[in-house]
C-alpha cells in the first residue's frame, strides 16, 4: 500500500459546504447553458440554486457554452432520477522509452467531494474500468483511508483479446460501493508495459459510465481509447439534498424542506443519507419549485388501448371503451356483462312496458266489457226487471252474472250440451247448492226482442205451473240473453214415442196422461196473461219428462207475448215443420190456436206412433196430418192407428182422441177448440182407458202408473235434454221474408 501512496495520491477539495435554502429562485436565472438545461435546484447564476453544491458554472469553450460542475463538464442532469452525467478524466500509466520508466499521467486522480456535497459516485451506473496489458490500478476514497478496490488487466497474447469483452483480459471493470463522494487512483509499477507491448506503451484507468463503454482490442494496441474521448468519458453522479432523510426533512419547521411543489413527494436517496423530490404520479415538472408539478396530459400519447378513449384526469387518466366494450387486460373487449346487462335491462324494461300496456288494456277491456255488460243489461230491460223484482218481493227469479253461468256450465263445455235447437243451445249446469239447471244460450235475437226481453223474462218467470218448465233466472249482461231453467231429467215425449224403447213398452194411458198434462200446461200459458202467451213451437220434443215422468212444457223461450202489430208478425214467425199451423203460414199471425194445431199433431203421434213428417215416401204420404185427415175422411182410422193400441184400448177412447185431433187440425183456427177445451176433453177421455185403477189425481196417478209399469220391464234412457229442434228442421221464415 505504501507503494501506491509513494506515487502521490492527491485529493483536491472541490465542492463547498451545502447549506440548504428554500428561497425561490428568481425568474431572471438562466436555465440553459449551451444545449444543456439547468433546472432548479441547480443554477448557473448567483442565488439561483438551492444550495452552493448545486451551483454550476457556464463556461464558453471554443465559442460553445458548457456547464461545469467544478472541473467536470456536465452533460445532463435528471430531476426525476437524481443523477448528473459529467465527463470524467482518464488517467494513464505509460512507459517512457527514453527514461525507461513508468509515468503516471492525468490532470486529476479522480472526482473529489465532501460528505456534505450533494454528489455521490453512482455505484449502479459506474464501473472502475482499466484497459491495457499488465496494468494494476487501485481506487480508494477518503484520501485512501476508506474503501480500496483494484482494477487489474493482463494479457498473455494479443490474440486473446476479444471485442466487447471486458473481463480481465486487456480490460477489466470493477464495481464500487455506495456512499463514495471522492476517489483517487494509483497505479502499480509491479505490472508494467515495459516489456511486452510494442504498439501502445500506456494503460488506462477511469471510473466511468458502464453503458457507454464497449471494449475494443484497438484500445490496447493503440491510443484510440484516450484519443476518441478527448481524455474524458461519461461518469454518473447521484445527487441529493444531504444529511436528512424524508421523514425528518418533511417535518423540519425551519423551512428548508426542498419539495416545494404541491403534488410532489419526498424520496429518500438510494445512495447515502439525504432525500430528493419527485412529482407525484400523474404529474410532471419541477418538484423543487412551487406549483412545479403540473398535471400530465397523459392522453397526448394516448396510452389507452386501441378502441379506447382517453380521459385526462388530475393526476392521472382513465381509459374508456366504446359502449358495449370493457377494458380488460389493457384491451377493449366486448363487455359481455354489460351487453347481457343492457340486454336484460332492455328486455326487462320492455317486459315491464308490455306488462303495463297489457295491464292497461286489460283494465280498459274490462271496463269496456263492464260497459258492454251494462249496455246489454239495459238493452235487455234488466233495469225494468230489477225494478219489478224490487216491487214484487219474494220473486223466485235470479238475475245471474255471466261469470256465474260460465262457472256453472264449465265455460259452456261441449260435454255439457243437452240439446241444440233453432232457438239456441242448452247446457247442463250446476249452480250453488249443487242444483242442476238447464242453461239456454239463445240464438241471436233482434232489436225488438232485445228491448222487451226483460219484460218477457218477468212474465215468464212468474209462470208457475207444474206442467211448465220453470224459468229460474236469466243473464242479461251478454249480447245474447241466457236463460236458466229448472233441470228436467227424463228426456222428452218424443223419445217415448219415437225413441229406441218405443211406445211398445209404455202404456197408452201414460202417453195419454202426458198429453193431458202438456195440454194443461199450454192451457195455463194461454190463459195466464192477456194477450195470451203463445208457445209457438209445440211439439213432442218440447214436452219434457221429470223424475216422475210428468210432462213439463219447455222451450217457451221462443214463446213471447202474442204479437199485436204487423211489424211483429214478420219477426215472430217460428215453429217446426210438421207441427206448423197452416193458417199461420198464410197469415203470419201466431195465435193460441196455432198451438192447438201443433198439439193436434202431438195427439196424432200418440195415436199413430208416426213422425209428424216423413222425409221419404210419396209426397202425399209425407205429412202425418194429411195422412190422418184423409184416413178420417175415408173412415179408415184403423189404417193409421199404431198397432198395439188396436184392440187394447176401447174404440170409444181412440175415436174420441181421433176426433179431438181432427178438430185441432182444422184448417181454420177459429174452428179449433181452445187449449182448455182440449185439456178437458183429454181429461174425459183418460177415464176411458183400460186401466181401471187409474185415478184422476194426476200426481198419484203418475207415481202409481210408473211403479206398475217399471215392474213391467219399462226402461227409459236418460237420453239428455233435447230442447228445440233436435231432429226436425226449424222453419225460419224470417229469412225468406227478408229475401223479398
Ligand atoms: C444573493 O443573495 C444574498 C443574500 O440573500 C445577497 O446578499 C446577494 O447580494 C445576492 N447576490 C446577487 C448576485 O443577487
Ligand atoms: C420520479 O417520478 C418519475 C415519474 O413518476 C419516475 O419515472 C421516477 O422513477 C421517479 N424517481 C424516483 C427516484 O423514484
Ligand atoms: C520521456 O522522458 C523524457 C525526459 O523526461 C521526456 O523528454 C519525453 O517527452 C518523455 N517521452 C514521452 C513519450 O513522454
Ligand atoms: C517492469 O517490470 C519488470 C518485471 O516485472 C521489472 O523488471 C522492471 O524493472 C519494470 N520496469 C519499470 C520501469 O518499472
Ligand atoms: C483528504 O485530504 C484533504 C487534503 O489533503 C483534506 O482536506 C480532507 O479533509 C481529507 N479528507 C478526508 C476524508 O480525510
Ligand atoms: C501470440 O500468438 C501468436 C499466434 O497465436 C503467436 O504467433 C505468438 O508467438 C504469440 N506471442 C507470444 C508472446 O506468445
Ligand atoms: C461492442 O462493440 C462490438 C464490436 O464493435 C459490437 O459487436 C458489440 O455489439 C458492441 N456492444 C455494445 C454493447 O455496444
Ligand atoms: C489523453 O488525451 C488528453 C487530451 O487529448 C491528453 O491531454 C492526454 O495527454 C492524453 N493522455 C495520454 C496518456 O496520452
Ligand atoms: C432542520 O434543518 C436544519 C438545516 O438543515 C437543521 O440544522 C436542523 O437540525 C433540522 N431540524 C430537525 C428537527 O431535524
Amino acid at each position: 500500500m505504501q507503494v501506491f501512496l509513494q506515487l502521490g495520491l492527491s485529493f483536491v477539495l472541490l465542492a463547498a459546504q451545502c447549506t440548504p435554502g428554500a428561497a425561490v429562485p428568481s425568474s431572471q436565472c438562466r436555465r440553459q447553458c449551451g444545449t444543456v438545461e439547468i433546472p432548479y435546484p441547480f443554477g448557473i447564476d448567483p442565488n439561483c440554486s438551492l444550495a452552493e453544491g448545486f451551483d454550476l458554472s457556464c463556461k464558453v469553450q471554443d465559442g460553445i457554452s458548457k456547464p461545469f460542475n467544478g472541473d467536470f463538464e456536465v452533460l445532463s442532469m435528471s430531476l426525476t432520477e437524481g443523477t448528473m452525467r459529467v465527463l470524467n478524466y482518464i488517467v494513464a500509466n505509460c512507459y517512457n522509452t527514453s527514461t525507461r520508466s513508468m509515468e503516471f499521467m492525468g490532470r486529476y486522480t479522480g472526482f473529489v467531494g465532501q460528505p456534505s456535497s450533494p454528489y455521490r459516485l453512482s455505484d449502479v451506473q459506474n464501473r472502475f474500468t482499466v484497459i491495457g496489458c499488465n496494468a494494476l490500478y487501485l481506487i480508494a476514497d477518503k484520501n485512501g483511508t476508506g474503501y480500496q478496490g483494484l482494477g487489474f488487466s493482463t494479457c498473455r497474447n494479443f490474440s486473446d483479446l476479444v471485442d466487447g469483452s471486458c473481463s480481465g483480459i486487456g480490460c477489466s471493470q470493477t464495481m464500487i460501493p455506495k456512499m463514495m463522494y471522492n476517489y483517487g487512483i494509483v497505479s502499480s509499477d509491479l505490472f508494467n508495459t515495459s516489456q511486452i507491448w510494442e504498439f501502445n506503451r500506456c494503460s488506462y484507468a477511469v471510473l466511468m459510465e458502464a453503458t457507454t463503454f464497449n471494449f475494443s482490442t484497438t484500445y490496447v494496441s493503440t491510443t484510440k481509447f484516450n484519443d476518441t474521448n478527448d481524455g474524458r468519458v461519461p461518469m454518473v453522479l447521484d445527487w441529493a439534498i444531504r444529511d436528512q432523510k424524508c421523514d425528518v426533512a418533511a417535518k423540519n419547521k425551519t423551512g428548508t424542506y426542498a419539495c416545494l411543489s404541491s403534488n410532489s413527494m419526498c424520496i429518500d436517496s438510494v445512495n447515502d443519507n439525504g432525500y430528493m423530490c419527485n412529482c407525484s404520479l400523474g404529474y410532471k415538472g419541477n418538484p423543487y419549485l412551487p406549483d412545479g408539478c403540473q398535471d400530465v396530459d397523459e392522453c397526448r400519447d394516448n396510452p389507452c388501448p386501441s378502441g379506447g378513449v382517453c380521459h385526462n384526469t388530475v393526476g392521472g387518466y382513465r381509459c374508456s371503451c366504446r359502449v358495449g366494450r370493457k377494458l380488460e387486460s389493457n384491451t377493449c373487449n366486448p363487455d359481455i356483462g354489460l351487453i347481457i346487462g343492457i340486454t336484460v335491462g332492455v328486455v326487462g324494461v320492455m317486459v315491464i312496458i308490455m306488462i303495463v300496456v297489457f295491464w292497461g288494456q286489460m283494465i280498459i277491456q274490462k271496463r269496456n266489457l263492464n260497459k258492454v255488460r251494462q249496455d246489454y243489461f239495459q238493452q235487455h230491460g234488466g233495469l225494468l226487471l230489477f225494478d219489478r223484482m224490487k216491487s214484487e218481493n219474494g220473486l223466485a227469479f235470479t238475475v245471474f252474472s255471466e261469470a256465474e253461468l260460465v262457472q256453472a256450465s264449465d265455460n259452456f263445455d261441449n260435454s255439457r250440451i243437452l240439446g241444440k235447437g233453432g232457438h239456441g243451445t242448452v247446457y247442463k249446469g250446476i249452480i250453488k247448492n249443487n242444483m242442476p239447471v238447464a242453461i239456454k244460450r239463445c240464438a241471436l235475437v233482434d232489436e225488438r226482442q232485445k228491448k222487451e226481453f226483460g219484460q218477457e223474462m218477468l212474465i215468464l218467470s212468474q209462470i208457475n205451473h207444474k206442467n211448465i218448465v220453470k224459468l229460474l233466472g236469466c243473464c242479461l249482461e251478454v249480447e245474447v240473453p241466457i236463460l236458466v231453467y229448472e233441470f228436467v231429467p227424463n228426456g222428452t215425449l218424443f223419445e217415448l214415442i219415437h225413441g229406441k224403447n218405443q211406445a211398445l213398452q209404455i202404456s197408452f194411458s201414460t202417453l195419454l196422461r202426458i198429453a193431458h198434462e202438456a195440454a194443461e200446461g199450454l192451457s195455463f200459458l194461454h190463459s195466464y196473461a192477456s194477450p195470451p202467451i203463445i208457445h209457438g213451437d209445440v211439439k213432442t220434443s218440447n214436452i219434457l219428462l221429470d223424475d216422475n215422468y210428468m210432462a213439463k212444457v219447455s222451450d217457451f223461450g221462443a214463446s213471447i207475448l202474442a204479437p199485436s202489430d204487423k211489424q211483429q208478425f214478420v219477426t215472430m214467425v217460428q215453429g217446426t215443420c210438421g207441427y206448423l199451423d197452416p193458417e199461420y203460414m198464410q197469415t203470419c199471425q201466431l195465435t193460441d190456436k196455432s198451438d192447438v194445431y201443433s198439439f193436434g199433431v202431438i195427439l196424432l203421434e200418440i195415436l199413430t206412433g208416426q213422425l209428424p213428417l216423413k222425409l221419404e215416401g210419396p209426397e202425399k204420404q209425407r205429412s202425418l196430418s194429411l195422412i190422418f185427415l184423409s184416413a178420417m175422411k175415408e173412415s179408415n182410422l184403423d189404417a193409421v192407428l199404431v198397432s198395439y193400441v188396436k184392440g187394447q184400448e176401447s174404440m170409444e177412447l181412440l175415436r174420441g182422441l181421433a176426433d179431438l185431433a181432427k178438430i185441432c187440425l182444422d184448417m181454420c183456427g177459429d174452428n179449433r177448440p181452445s187449449m182448455k177445451e182440449v185439456a178437458d176433453e183429454l181429461n174425459r177421455l183418460r177415464k176411458l182407458t183400460t186401466h181401471p185403477w187409474v185415478r184422476l189425481d194426476m200426481e198419484t196417478d203418475a207415481e202409481s202408473l210408473l211403479g206398475g209399469e217399471s215392474t213391467g220391464g219399462y226402461q227409459i234412457e236418460l237420453s239428455g235434454y233435447p230442447m228445440g229442434e233436435s231432429e226436425d228442421q226449424p222453419i225460419n221464415p224470417r229469412s225468406s221474408y227478408y229475401a223479398r
